[in-house]
């Protein structure tokens, strides 16, 4: 395998759309035989070194040194924006494939299916977006032994070390990391006091990139998602990173929590089930949960609230739930029309939240402005957004 194939519902994470990719490197098969790749995220912790990109279009150039590009989200743009549109892979008009109009171009959902023109070998490619083909380096069944030496080898306390896949089908999202992990880890980094020393519950954690991250301040991090596969390898991460997080004596749980259920699973022959004492230790400590990036689907985003509603009746202390959004776009031939439904759903479950009253809790919803520091490397696209979420008892 040495090209990324695209199927119809295969979704890449923005992250690694303009990632150089002589910084993918892959490194093995995971248990269900996809191939994993390894991304380095570098922080950048000095004042003057910070990012400059939080406007749509910022240049590659305007990041300061080679360096600061090993994180795996290389701050390109989107396709047809700060690359020159000229001759852009994504021109809707006519193109070489001498595709016309839109009409027999729509997926099932009738967003529009924008069919990329065949590369010409005139095609110069711009210096400032580099994108070689991905080329594996080692191919290696899953071993656990690995581990051991990789964790050692690579002690650096500014980078974080994440395995992930790359373009998936839509179900398997998880694998890859999403812009908004960034961004709340940004957060994070910039308020690190609000989480020292607390516990703190990651919804929908995929790779788990910001649990690691909040687990460089917090006390204890459960960071869950759903499926053995893609825990397994989340928990890999964690390992990899266990240098960042274990010196600070923080412990980051890699636990099963499915929106779509209601109880959280205790059985000892489910991988990442639940202990007794987790549940108490859950309840009992939890002051912060965390969501990047999971509000892509009307019915994931119900069942997400739902079960931050429950779990909020469970804990015994006051809560602040801190969420990442990306407002994301599409052109549907139904409405004729830029819309952003699964935004606009996410955002009305605010206020139905807000608007809720039980007598028990009150829910106040608050969004955070996107000007804090950016220390990692990605795109800080305005469609970006961060909530908080205050969870309180009604005296
Ligand atoms: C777009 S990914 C975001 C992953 C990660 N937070 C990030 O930003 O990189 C959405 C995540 O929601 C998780 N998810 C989807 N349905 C879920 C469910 N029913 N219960 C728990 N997590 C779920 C997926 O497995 C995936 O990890």
């Amino acid at each position: 395998m040495d090209e990324v194939t695209f199927k119809s519902d295969t979704v890449l994470s923005d992250v690694h759309l303009y990632t150089p990719n002589q910084r993918h490197l892959m490194v093995r098969l995971n248990s269900t035989g996809q191939p994993v790749f390894l991304s380095h995220f570098k922080l950048v912790w000095s004042q003057d070194s910070q990012i400059d990109l939080r406007t749509e279009g910022g240049d590659y150039r305007d990041v300061p040194t080679e360096e600061t590009l090993a994180g795996a989200g290389s701050p390109g743009s989107p396709p047809g924006s700060s690359c020159s549109s000229e001759g852009s892979p994504l021109q809707a008009s006519t193109d070489a494939t001498g595709q016309e109009g839109a009409g027999a171009q729509l997926d099932e959902d009738g967003d529009l299916d924008v069919v990329r023109r065949p590369r010409a070998a005139s095609d110069s490619e711009p210096a400032w977006c580099p994108r070689d083909k991905v080329h594996p380096m080692i191919l290696t069944q899953e071993e656990d032994d690995i581990l051991g030496d990789e964790t050692q080898e690579n002690s650096t306390y500014d980078i974080i070390r994440i395995e992930h896949t790359m373009a998936t089908p839509l179900d398997d999202v998880g694998k890859q990391v999403w812009r908004g992990a960034l961004f709340l880890a940004d957060y994070i980094l910039f308020q690190w006091d609000l989480f020292q020393g607390r516990t703190v519950l990651e919804l929908g954690a995929g790779m788990g990139f910001t649990s690691i991250i909040a687990a460089t301040v917090a006390q204890t991090v459960y960071c869950t998602d759903v499926g053995a596969d893609l825990l397994a390898m989340c928990q890999r991460n964690i390992a990899l990173n266990s240098h960042l997080t274990a010196s600070g004596g923080s412990v980051v749980k890699v636990r099963e929590l499915d929106w779509l259920k209601d109880n959280l699973c205790t059985d000892r022959d489910v991988p990442f089930s639940w202990s007794e004492e987790d549940i108490s230790d859950l309840y009992n400590h939890t002051t912060i949960m965390l969501a990047a990036e999971v509000f892509y689907d009307d019915e994931l985003t119900d069942a997400l609230f739902k079960t931050l509603f429950r779990l909020a009746h469970k804990l015994k202390n006051a809560c602040t739930a801190i969420l990442s959004v990306e407002k994301r776009l599409n052109f549907t031939l139904s409405h004729l029309d830029v819309t952003c439904e699964a935004y606009d759903h996410f955002h009305s479950s605010l206020h139905q939240l807000e608007k809720h009253r039980d007598g028990q809790l009150r829910f106040t919803v608050e969004p955070v402005e996107a000007s804090f520091p950016q220390y990692l490397v990605y795109e800080r696209i305005r469609q970006l957004e961060l909530w908080k979420i205050f969870v309180e008892p009604v005296t």
